[in-house]
């Protein structure tokens, strides 16, 4: 069995996080808890394994102080199936929209995608020599091995060398496929199509399960066809590689993992929850309310664990770690139903954001939107550096627009650092060429910036 859970200790998580996530400790050590926790339940006595729930999370926050960051960050780190999906998006079973299970399809989904791609690395060496050999054949169509008896007075020994030349021969041009020297050559292949049609459903009633049951079963009743395509031997091997890949892996096998990958693995972030809680205060109890509350107890069955059909097989949600977030500036997490309230029983509040955080979000992330630019730019060959005090400076304009338009976090750094880089990114290379050395010094960021920050109704647009 495939290892489904690093054993990474809370610790070891933490300092992963620390890498891209500035500042929300509580948050990193809470989801660090809830991610070995999993790892503790799989490697405790069989009898209590299935006892043990999952900690699931209530991420409680403000727009853009990480919230989604850190869970999609968790999920990277744990090479765990992850989705993010958003309460407010569902609706009730039975009504039009989509229906909470469907959380739990995208999850095996996405575990598919992903035990597949892993299986597909491991069975790459060997794919890859197997296209070698297709394209040789189609390159040098070996001489038969003449039968015997038809060779008749002929040297008996004159078979043998035209299959040793034959060999020599296709060692030679393995020699340069593999090397790229043939890339550009132009060879026949077959591509195996198979046509799935699109099937439109009138007036649907058909829920997102059986339509993917329809379009595959339809997809298999048709015949498969071999299309003849003239392709570059590069682009042969890509095609190839694909369906050779695909002919060495076991998709049972695959189905099987990625179902016992979810189940034990997975991880769902179901964002804007506090949309679907309503504050009871003037409980007139009609209206959207209902509705919402119809949402939160469709999830019940899901986060206490239930199975689940999937065109995979069944699954059971039981030990999925779900983590909700909302800003919850309206509703309270106490709005939620109790029973739902008891299923997050982990509650972790992420801090605003300072002046001083936005400084280092700039800076230290290995993501940090600074160093993004500068890769940007080194594909232009154009080297950029950011003086400490514009750092600082980016960080003071973000947070002043934050307090005077909207407070959207630390997205503000995107849009006030687009809007300065915008005439570079425009000038490079045609004015600003190879070899250049852009400096973003305090000074330039108040001739770029300040005029926008001081004008209220401008910067309410652009930054
Ligand atoms: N603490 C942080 N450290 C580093 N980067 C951050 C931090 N908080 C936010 N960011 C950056 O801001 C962006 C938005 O953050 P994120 O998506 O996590 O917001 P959120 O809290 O989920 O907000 P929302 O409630 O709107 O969904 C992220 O892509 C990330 O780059
Ligand atoms: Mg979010």
């Amino acid at each position: 069995m495939t290892e489904l859970l690093k054993d990474l200790t809370p610790r070891q998580i933490v300092a992963e996080l620390d890498q891209y996530i500035i500042g929300q400790h509580d948050a990193k050590r809470n989801v660090a808890i809830a991610l070995r926790n999993r790892w503790r339940r799989m490697n405790s006595p069989a009898d209590m394994q299935h006892e043990i729930t999952p900690n699931n999370i209530l991420m409680i926050g403000a727009t853009g102080v990480g919230k989604t960051e850190i869970a999609r960050r968790l999920a990277k780190i744990a090479d765990a199936p992850f989705i993010k999906v958003e309460a407010s998006k569902f609706t009730e079973v039975g009504y039009v929209g989509r229906d909470v299970e469907s959380m739990v399809r995208d999850l095996v989904e996405q575990s598919v995608n992903m035990v597949r791609s892993a299986k597909k690395e491991a069975v790459q060496v060997r794919a890859q020599q197997l296209v070698e050999d297709a394209i040789l054949d189609i390159l040098i169509p070996s001489v038969k091995p003449v039968p015997n008896g038809q060779v008749g007075f002929e040297n008996e020994n004159k078979g043998d060398s035209d299959a040793e030349l034959n060999e020599r021969t296709r060692e030679r041009f393995r020699e340069k496929i593999r090397n790229g020297e043939m890339d550009d050559r132009k060879i026949d292949i077959d591509v195996q199509q198979s046509q799935t049609p699109n099937i439109g459903v009138m007036g649907g009633s058909v829920d997102d399960l059986s339509m993917m049951n329809i379009q595959e079963m339809i997809g298999n009743m048709m015949p498969k066809r071999g299309k003849k395509r003239k392709v570059t031997i590069a682009e042969a091997r890509t095609i190839l590689l694909e369906e050779e890949a695909a002919k060495l892996i076991d998709m049972d096998e695959v189905k099987e993992e990625a179902i016992r990958k979810a189940e034990d693995a997975g991880i769902i972030f179901i964002d804007e929850i506090d949309k679907v809680a309503s504050a009871r205060s003037g409980n007139g109890g009609g209206g959207p309310d209902v509705s919402r509350e119809g949402v939160q107890r469709d999830l019940l069955p899901i986060v206490e664990g239930s199975a689940v059909n999937t065109k995979y097989g069944v699954i059971h949600t039981d030990h999925i770690l779900f983590i909700a977030a909302g800003a919850f500036h309206v509703a309270k997490p106490s709005d939620l139903i109790p029973e739902l309230q008891g299923r997050f029983p982990i509650r972790v509040e992420l801090q605003s954001l300072s002046e001083d955080d936005f400084y280092h979000i700039l800076k230290e992330p290995r993501n940090a939107l600074t160093k993004q630019y500068v890769a940007m730019l080194e594909a232009e060959e154009v080297g950029l550096t950011f003086d400490d005090d514009a750092l600082r400076e980016l960080a003071r304009i973000a947070f002043e627009v934050n307090g005077e338009v909207e407070n959207i976090g630390a997205r503000r750094l995107q849009t006030v650092l687009s809007h300065l880089m915008n005439d570079f990114m425009f000038d490079i290379p045609d004015v600003i060429g190879a070899n250049a050395h852009v400096v973003v010094t305090k000074d330039l960021v108040n001739e770029k910036l300040n005029g926008l920050v001081k004008n209220r109704d401008l910067s309410q647009f652009i930054l």
